[in-house]
């Protein structure tokens, strides 16, 4: 076989999907960097009036330039689809999302409205406190039905890897009860799924004045349980005022690297005390939240490996300021974008809309938005090689828009669900 575009050798198209007159086929190309920044963020890889096959739901096993397309070997078990005026681009990875939660948190948010913090909020008992309360009631089961159908809509929307956080638990039961939640989501969904401890998200009011008691249940209790059962990749703490502090950090991150869980961190959400550095140290692969950025954390993060992670949809709701990541571009920082969905803080899934964000409040263009969702966002779930690009042999999924006028018009228009089909492996039933 020899053709003009670029082919995968071992590929047979059988059931398999034909994408035919892509306006702009997105992010993609062989040999992309695993993380872009500076200069390099602003350029995304596009083919004009191209096609594109997948076997199996979404393995890519040809691309190129319509141009240059010369007909398929094997059309049986083909869908064909006519793209005309639709862009094709790798799924969003949502490298930060608490979304196995027992209850929605409107009521604070009236609260808010009428002139609490959240920090006031949480002093009272509410928060994550709130959360904790309400999922201590439902059993595992109810947990895992309810959390299931939000990744079912979180997929729709165009995500196509997923990290989801325990921490609303915050005693040993509940604590597992959440990360055998995000263990039976990893069987069931067609998309590839991070788990991530977060035991040290608040200390449960039994612990109030008592820390060292609550960290000793993370160390010796929590986290040899998760060893024993496999039940998580990442370990996270809620670095911050009146939450962990930075020596505190330290030990719980150290513990979990003994079990094999690479630091995954919040940090500077509503103030700088150092975390930036200290969790950089301490070998964490990605710094979320960073609201608040100083030059000392900036400093840090330079030519480290650690990937900043701007939440933009919780600067939006909480009414709190947008990361800096301007600052960043002009540093050769490379960053991510995430959702931070969760019931407290961020309510919203939809990576279109922290698009539309990360362009209107942080004044970033759709380009280097763009990067930070996919390239750099695959990277800060361990996933770069695999996710966030279309490339040849990957078996990422990968979403089809609406006809539109350009690509810039997704983050443009704000609140509108472009997405027409997100294609993904099979469903297992
Ligand atoms: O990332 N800041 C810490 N944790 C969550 C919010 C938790 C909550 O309010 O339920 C966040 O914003
Ligand atoms: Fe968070």
């Amino acid at each position: 076989m020899n053709k003009n575009y670029l082919y995968h050798k071992n590929a047979v198209i059988m059931k398999n999907i034909f994408i035919k007159n892509i306006k702009g086929l997105v992010q993609v190309g062989e040999n992309l960097p695993h993380r872009v920044g500076g200069p390099n963020a602003a350029e995304v890889p596009m083919i004009e009036n191209a096609f594109l096959a997948l076997e199996d739901g979404c393995r890519v096993v040809a691309y190129g330039s319509m141009d240059d397309w010369d007909g398929i070997d094997d059309w049986r078990n083909l869908e064909v689809i006519d793209a005309e005026g639709c862009y094709v681009l790798p799924a969003f990875c949502d490298a930060h999302t608490h979304t196995v939660f027992a209850k929605t948190r409107e009521g604070e948010f009236v609260d808010r409205i009428n002139g609490l913090s959240y920090e006031e909020i949480a002093l009272k008992g509410g928060g994550i406190l709130n959360s904790a309360r309400a999922l201590s009631q439902l059993t595992e089961d109810e947990l895992f039905d309810i959390s299931f159908r939000r990744v079912e809509r979180i997929i729709e929307s165009g995500t196509g890897a997923l990290e989801i956080k325990s921490g609303y638990g915050l005693s040993v039961e509940a604590e597992l009860k959440i990360l055998r939640v995000i263990k039976r989501i990893k069987v069931k969904a067609p998309i590839e799924i991070k788990a991530t401890f977060l035991g040290a998200h608040a200390f449960p009011i039994d612990y109030k004045n008592d820390h060292e008691g609550y960290i000793d249940e993370i160390i010796s209790k929590m986290l040899p349980a998760i060893a024993a059962e496999g039940l998580a990749d990442y370990i996270d703490v809620f670095c911050e005022r009146n939450y962990f502090s930075i020596e505190e950090m330290e030990r719980i991150l150290e513990a979990g690297k003994k079990i094999g869980l690479i630091p995954k961190v919040h940090v500077n959400q509503f103030t700088t005390i150092g975390g930036v550095a200290s969790a950089i140290k301490s070998g964490a692969l990605s710094v979320d939240h960073l609201e608040e950025l100083n030059d000392k954390d900036i400093a840090a993060l330079k030519g480290s490996k650690c990937m900043p992670t701007f939440l933009p949809g919780c600067s939006h709701f909480l009414n709190i300021p947008f990361g800096k990541a301007t600052d960043l571009i002009e540093e050769n920082i490379p960053f991510a974008l995430a959702s931070d969905f969760n019931p407290g803080s961020t309510p919203c899934y939809s990576m279109s809309q922290i698009w539309s964000l990360a362009c209107i409040k942080m004044r970033l263009t759709p380009e280097q938005a763009l990067n930070a969702m996919t390239l750099n966002a695959a990277y800060a779930m361990g996933l770069e090689g695999s996710h966030g690009k279309i490339a040849l042999g990957l078996n990422a999924p990968i979403i089809m828009t609406k006809p539109i006028s350009s690509m810039a018009y997704i983050p443009y228009s704000f609140g509108e669900n472009l997405i027409q089909r997100v294609f993904t492996k099979p469903i297992e039933e």
